[in-house]
């Protein structure tokens, strides 16, 4: 049943490749630029183009897509966004009403916090979609349209890959609408369709990463906290990198936006502390150069998470991780993966149960 592997989480995270192709199926064809989402069509596809802005409520991982979705859609849609911890949205009594549009994003589809957020924001006249994994989940029944991120059964409590999943359907919803309210060009919308199309490609190249990232968790196994940090599409990649190394090693880990570093956590750097950088090649490159090179100065430990070939933050880190190169927008779907691998090493060579970690459930089904 684990196929092999020895814990679910690792078969989940070596499946990804064939997941993200799963959540791609029947709705990208790159080939001739098309886009299908056969569970938004028509009215609601039209409500969601004409959405005076878009709510996106979750929890944990899921809402760590939510985040990423956040950056993609205002880029994409120039729709505002706004994400939410379900569980704060429902008890806050926020502005909401027709005319917004709610993003569900589960990937059991049974969340209590997710699911009561949600039933309230209907009856107020929101429209609910759900992106959820579990066909048939009170979360994809409760909504009015939705799509599926059929990345099949996750049996680790520790979210792998639905988490792709979720970021590669969310694209999906932020293209389609990008491309119907016309605040994309024809160039840009063909170039992200062939990005999307070469993703599981690179997701397995980011997995022959396995050993090397096995290495580096046996160096740093024993650090009592770690950093996790990165900017704009990579920062909610650090924040759920940190999630997974906390609930799988019971280190603790805090993921912040690179930037915000020097407004305080700088004063826990010493040579006693691992920083992990998502630093692939995107906009902010510069900018995480030199928030390395400020840790560096402080003793901190580089871990870095960089785009094969760079040679620049090479030589500034302790050690480094060369994934793929990819767009910007899609980058998380691969920089994510040798995170999975770090969180999963360490718990194993701690000697944790990584499938089922101390006080989680698969589901919480309990606000
Ligand atoms: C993290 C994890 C949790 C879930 C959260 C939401 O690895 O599994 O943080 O992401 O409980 O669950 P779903 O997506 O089922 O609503």
């Amino acid at each position: 049943e684990k196929g092999g592997y020895d814990h679910f989480m690792l078969k989940e995270i070596f499946e990804q490749p064939q997941t993200i192709f799963d959540s791609l199926r029947g709705r990208l064809d790159a080939k001739n630029g098309q886009l299908t989402l056969g569970g938004i069509r028509d009215e609601y596809a039209d409500l969601l183009k004409n959405a005076n802005r878009i709510i996106i409520v979750a929890c944990g991982t899921s809402w760590h897509a939510g985040l990423i979705a956040e950056y993609m859609i205002e880029e994409l849609c120039r729709t505002p966004v706004e994400v939410e911890y379900a569980s704060e949205f429902r008890y806050r009594n926020p502005v909401v009403g027709k005319g917004d549009v709610i993003i569900a994003v589960s990937q059991s589809g049974e969340t209590a916090d997710t699911l009561v957020a949600i039933e309230s924001a209907k009856q107020q006249g929101a429209i609910i979609l759900g992106v959820c994994n579990v066909v048939g989940s009170s979360i994809a029944r409760l909504s009015h349209a939705g799509a599926y991120t059929h990345a099949g059964p996750e049996i680790g409590v520790a979210s792998t890959k639905a988490f792709t999943a979720q970021l590669v359907v969310l694209c999906l919803i932020g293209l389609k609408v990008a491309k119907e309210k016309g605040t994309i060009t024809q160039q840009r919308f063909q170039h992200l369709l062939d990005e999307l199309q070469d993703i599981p490609e690179k997701v397995a190249t980011a997995l022959k990463l396995n050993e090397a990232v096995k290495a580096v968790a046996a160096k740093y196994k024993d650090a009592r906290d770690f950093l996790y940090l990165g900017r704009g599409y990579n920062f909610p990649v650090a924040l759920e990198g940190a999630l997974k190394l906390k609930e799988i090693s019971y280190i603790h880990a805090e993921g912040y936006p690179a930037a915000e570093m020097k407004h305080g956590p700088i004063a826990l750097v010493d040579e006693n502390l691992p920083v992990v950088f998502v630093a692939t090649r995107d906009s902010y490159y510069e900018k995480i150069v030199s928030n390395i090179q400020e840790i560096k100065a402080r003793k901190g430990k580089v871990i870095a998470i960089v785009t094969e070939g760079d040679t620049t933050i090479s030589e500034l880190a302790d050690d480094v991780i060369e994934v793929p190169a990819a767009d910007e927008l899609v980058a998380p779907v691969i920089s994510t993966i040798p995170l999975q691998l770090l969180a999963y090493h360490i718990g194993v060579l701690k000697g944790y149960d990584v499938d089922k970690p101390r006080n989680l459930a698969k589901s919480v089904t309990v606000e």
